[in-house]
């Protein structure tokens, strides 16, 4: 079964497919997009080993010519090295404005052939292929891309919607279970942010997930989806509403920095962990109920995910120090930190002036002694 979720934008609408075997039937979903038969894929060393063979195979049956290039697998890749490896890869390879790249990987690719694709003769089309599940249930979708600066994550970029998602969920039965609740984590983010019913159903089911239970990941993608195609329908260019997709996103963000983007802590777990301490700050302000951030924590627990400051290994800095490295995060406007906080579990909004004491307070008490 597929689930089809629309991305309306004008002239850069096109659509997410979910469900699984994508991958076997690549000749098919994206045979109407090429205009001649032919197309380059980029990847990483781990996941051309789980799936560039197979994709390779499937287009030489169709008689669609392919080359692949394939980056170092790790977060380090996206930087101006690899990318501008890529973009003299595909320059080589006399790809045209009209040919099709496809981005077959994790977030790391994603963002980076994204970026390149926006760059390369002024904009050239591209097919996400997301194998990781915080890649089918965020960034392949939306046209965020870009690469990280020593200066901060994600800082050099530019917004290109992708002509095609393909999220095959199949794929995601050949990822480390870390990896599998580490996506989890952006799962969870949409029923906190917008939709208490999701919540709900995470709850029930979120368990089955975690067990690779097909029909359950396929709903809880298909929904995710929903969501984030919904938004960016309405703030394409993070004017406003778009802003609510960081919910957690200033706590993981200085929480990355602070392990050095190491596998101490990945991206979705410290959205995860981000997401219980927006919802305690929330709490501290009065914005929601006391049971809120203890049903955020209970749920996050229950899934054997990080949830607490504690559960990240080895040693943090203080709570004024995490303060500090919120301060580099790109949503900074006129040097004042704007927090996601909420009014209840999936009623998220945009604050714009969180008292610091707040923050540094529920950091102090939850930083291990
Ligand atoms: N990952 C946040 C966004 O796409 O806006």
């Amino acid at each position: 079964m597929t689930n089809i979720v629309p991305v309306n934008l004008g002239a850069r609408s096109y659509e997410v497919r979910i469900g699984p075997g994508l991958l076997a039937d690549i000749s098919a979903q994206i045979g109407p997009l090429l205009r001649r038969k032919r197309v380059a894929i980029v990847t990483d060393a781990n996941v051309a080993e789980k799936h560039l063979p197979m994709l390779l195979a499937h287009l030489a049956k169709a008689g669609i010519a392919a080359s692949s290039l394939t980056l170092p697998a790790g977060e380090s890749t996206k930087a101006w090295p690899e990318f501008t490896r890529t973009v003299e890869w595909l320059l080589a390879e006399k790809i045209e404005r009209r040919d099709i790249v496809i981005a077959l990987g994790g977030g790391v690719v994603g963002d980076l052939v994204g970026f390149a694709c926006a760059v390369l003769r002024r904009g050239v089309r591209f097919v996400q292929l997301p194998t990781t599940l915080l890649a089918q249930v965020d960034s392949s979708v939306g046209g965020k891309t870009g690469i990280n600066s020593t200066h901060g994550k994600n800082l050099i970029g530019a917004f290109h919607q992708p002509s095609l998602v393909l999220a095959d969920t199949s794929v995601l039965n050949t990822l480390p279970q870390r990896d599998l609740l580490a996506g989890y984590g952006e799962v969870v983010k949409y029923g906190l942010l917008g939709d208490a019913t999701f919540f709900d159903y995470l709850e029930a089911h979120g368990p089955a997930l975690a067990r690779y239970d097909g029909p359950v990941i396929l709903k809880a993608v298909t929904r995710s989806v929903q969501m984030k195609a919904g938004i960016v329908e309405r703030d394409e260019t993070e004017e406003g509403e778009r802003a609510l997709l960081n919910l957690g996103h200033t706590f993981c963000h200085a929480l990355e920095k602070a392990t050095g983007y190491s596998d101490r802590l990945l991206h979705g777990e410290g959205v995860a962990i981000g997401c219980a301490l927006a919802f305690e700050v929330s709490q501290r302000l009065g914005l929601c109920a006391q049971e809120a951030p203890s049903r955020v924590r209970a749920h996050l627990k229950a899934m054997g995910m990080k949830t607490d400051l504690s559960d990240i290994a080895g040693d943090l800095p203080g709570a004024e120090a995490l303060l500090a490295l919120m301060g580099q995060d790109k949503k900074v406007i006129d040097g004042r930190l704007r927090f996601i906080l909420a009014r209840g579990i999936g009623q998220a909004f945009v604050a714009e002036d969180v008292p610091p004491d707040v923050v540094v307070q529920v950091l102090k008490d939850a930083l291990p002694r």
